[in-house]
């Protein structure tokens, strides 16, 4: 996005920025800083509220979807409302200290993100797109219904809890409290245990569930309102516009262009050039879905290898008839396209998901180093460690 100031907006919410009693605001320290990065660590409406006006070329940023992940605090709301109301807030912080044009993504939860976009677009930013994440990684939240009804028939109750009870019996465990864990270490929730014996009501209901596996994360796309034009913008502040050719999707398919027939509409020359996205050898255009590799490897079992023919720009098309539109004209092609092969998602960037970025790609943070007494015995070390530890000192 032509960036060379990005502000990716994480960190946990809870720090606040002091205020002395002369009222002087008491800047946040970064928390780690490099050549290329400075980090801060705090609320995400202190730490903006510090940065100047226009000063920022983009945000990217993944903030809580409102879906109460894993019990957690930070991503509970007392109503759908009150957190769009919170989201208009930092939005509305975003769009201050972005330059005009600047550009902002932002992660949302596909039940919650209509919140997130509206927020964004009532703070003042205009919706570019929005891109669709799919990936393989997600499990469905789903209740079993016919268990269900069982655990409701047996006196238990219907809900998730409920039904573990009916399952599992003495073994019961409230979910996330002790031990019950099968041989590989996860958790035995007991939903998946077989000699629950279902109700007849509740066999009726068998194979029926309550959620979709989650597969798609939505992103939503503001711009900061442009200062003029495009091309004005971009010349005063270096935002407005997308690189296009560094997010090509590549391809080893020789994709050099083609030497351009005479058009029908156009003429020679004229017009293709609009839509010769297809021949850039660099790749394909970027797409507003894209991949894990997961996904990917889904999409390629499920299309097997395509070919694409090669058309070249000028290539008559045929006409045809589309519904209550009526018919299309035959048409030359404007475009050239080449002929290439392989499974569906060479069409989509693909990225690889990491749920936590590997240590050789963290930054190092500086540490305090202890130093020891080398005649310490093993037992007094782990005494000190321990020690430590009850004191919150990270150990490693
Ligand atoms: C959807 S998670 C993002 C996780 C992150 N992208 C990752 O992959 O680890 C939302 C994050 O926002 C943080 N958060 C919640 N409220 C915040 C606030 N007011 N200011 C800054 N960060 C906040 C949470 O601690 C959580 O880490």
């Amino acid at each position: 996005m032509g960036s060379t100031r990005a502000l990716t907006i994480s960190g946990f919410a809870g720090r606040s920025v002091g205020m002395s009693l002369g009222m002087e605001v008491a800047m946040t320290e970064p928390y780690y800083q490099d050549d290329s990065v400075t980090l801060y660590h705090g609320d995400c409406l202190d730490v903006l509220r510090e940065l100047p006006d226009a000063s920022v070329d983009s945000v990217v940023t993944d903030p809580p979807y409102a879906l109460e992940f894993m019990g957690k605090s930070w991503d509970g709301w007392s109503s759908p409302r009150a957190f769009q109301e919170w989201c208009t807030a930092w939005v509305t912080e975003c769009l201050r200290v972005l330059k005009p044009g600047g550009h902002m993504l932002a992660f949302g939860g596909s039940r919650t993100w209509h919140r997130l976009a509206s927020a964004v677009e009532d703070a003042g930013f205009e919706i570019r797109d929005s891109i669709a994440w799919l990936y393989g990684s997600g499990f469905p939240k789903s209740l079993d219904v016919s268990k269900a009804i069982t655990g409701t028939q047996m006196g238990y109750g219907g809900n998730s809890g409920a039904v573990r009870r009916a399952t599992m019996g003495d073994a019961y465990a409230e979910s996330g409290r002790q031990g019950n864990r099968d041989g590989a270490g996860r958790r035995d929730t007991g939903l998946n245990a077989h000699d629950l014996v279902l109700t007849p009501d509740a066999a009726t209901w068998q194979g029926w569930g309550t959620a979709l596996k989650p597969a798609f994360e939505p992103i939503v796309v503001g711009r900061k309102p442009l200062a003029g034009t495009v091309a004005a913008n971009v010349l005063a502040h270096g935002t407005g516009a997308l690189n296009i050719d560094g997010c090509r999707v590549a391809t080893d398919e020789d994709r050099s262009r083609p030497p351009r027939t005479p058009n029908a509409i156009y003429g020679a020359g004229r017009g293709a050039s609009i839509t010769a996205s297809e021949s850039n050898p660099a790749g394909r255009w970027p797409s507003n879905v894209v991949l894990d590799e997961s996904q990917a490897e889904v999409l390629d079992e499920q299309s097997g290898v395509l070919t694409s023919g090669l058309m070249p720009s000028g290539t008559p098309k045929r006409g045809k008839l589309a519904g209550i539109l009526g018919e299309f004209k035959p048409q030359d092609s404007t475009s050239a396209t080449y002929g290439d092969s392989g499974g569906a998602s060479r069409f989509f960037p693909t990225f690889r998901y990491e749920a936590k970025a590997p240590t050789s790609e963290r930054p190092r943070i500086p540490r305090n180093v202890l130093r020891l007494r080398t005649d310490l015995t093993p037992a007094q070390v782990d005494h000190v460690r321990a020690r430590l530890t009850e004191a919150g000192v990270q150990v490693d």
